[in-house]
Order: C-alpha cells, then structure tokens, then sequence
C-alpha cells in the first residue's frame, strides 16, 4: 500500500508506525497509543492460518468502536464502505496499517497463504457495539446524516 495514498471514505485513515529497519538482523514496528495511534489501546487481537483462498471476514461495522488493523505479514485487501463511498485497498506493508473508525462497513478478503492480520481496538470486545446487517448499517448511515444536516452529495 502506498503510504501517500488518499483514503476517500469518512473514518479512516493511514497508520504509518515509526520502524527500525536494521537489515539483515530484523525490523521493528511501533504502534504507541497517544503518538502513531490516536487511542489508548485497550484490546489487541490477530489472525492467522488463512489457509482458505476464498475466507471473507469482516462484513460488519462498529457503532462506536476505533481500530487500527495492519497486515503484518503477507497481504490480503481490505474493502471499505462508508454508507456513502467505498474503496478498496490492497495491505501489504507491515509499516502502514489503517483505520477503522465508527461507523465503517468493512470486510477483508483475497488473504495470501502467510496473511497475518494485527488489530488494536479502543474498548473490550461488546457484540452490542457490531452492526452485522448491511441494510441496517445503510439505515443508520442515513439517519446520521439527517440528525448531523450532512447534504448527501457533499464531498
Ligand atoms: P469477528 O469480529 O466477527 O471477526 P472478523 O471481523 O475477523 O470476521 O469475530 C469472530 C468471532 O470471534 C465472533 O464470534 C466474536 C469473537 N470475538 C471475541 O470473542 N472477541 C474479540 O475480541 C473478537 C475480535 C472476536
């Protein structure tokens, strides 16, 4: 991914972390709350063994949940959808994760055999925080916009 890339929907953002790059003896990442992620970290998780070419996860959003996911290893894209515009990334760069702010469908697919997925969430797990139901999450997208006067077509 490139770390100049413009993210089009709403929530998000690039991640880029500080790196020590100390080549052939290793890299290291840093991901500290308050400086390269803007919350303080209260849960981490990650997934591996994506043995299975056409897994698709995701496919939800958060009511009021911040992440910040990273592919640190492999590859696998990352589709975004802010009930208005969607894109779609591809993450294959340990250095630069993305974030997941509230209120953004997303949905990961396309894994490569040695994906290894990092996630550093803002809040304990809570399934009341996970709007599973795309129609749902359209629905509450536009009622947002009404409540906030956000004009539909505005950039
Ligand atoms: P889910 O968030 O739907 O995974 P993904 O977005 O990667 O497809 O979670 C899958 C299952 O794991 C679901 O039953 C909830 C459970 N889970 C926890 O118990 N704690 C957690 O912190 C997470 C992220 C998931």
């Amino acid at each position: 991914m490139n770390q100049k890339l413009k993210l089009r929907v709403r929530h998000s953002g690039l991640i880029p972390l500080q790196c020590c790059r100390d080549l052939p003896d290793g890299n290291l990442f840093i991901a500290e709350a308050g400086r390269q992620v803007s919350f303080a970290i209260k849960r981490v998780y990650f997934i591996n063994t994506l043995a299975n070419r056409a897994a698709v996860r995701g496919r939800h959003a958060h009511r009021r949940l911040e992440q910040a996911i990273f592919c640190i290893n492999g590859s696998f894209t990352l589709q975004l959808d802010d009930g208005r515009a969607k894109q779609r990334l591809l993450l294959n760069d340990p250095a630069c994760g993305v974030r997941i702010g509230p209120m953004l469908w997303h949905t990961m697919s396309g894994f490569s055999y040695d994906c290894v997925i990092l996630v550093l969430c803002d809040a304990p797990f809570d399934e009341s925080d996970y709007i599973r139901d795309h129609a749902e999450f359209v629905r509450l997208c536009q009622t947002r916009r009404h409540r906030t006067g956000t004009r539909r077509l505005s950039p």
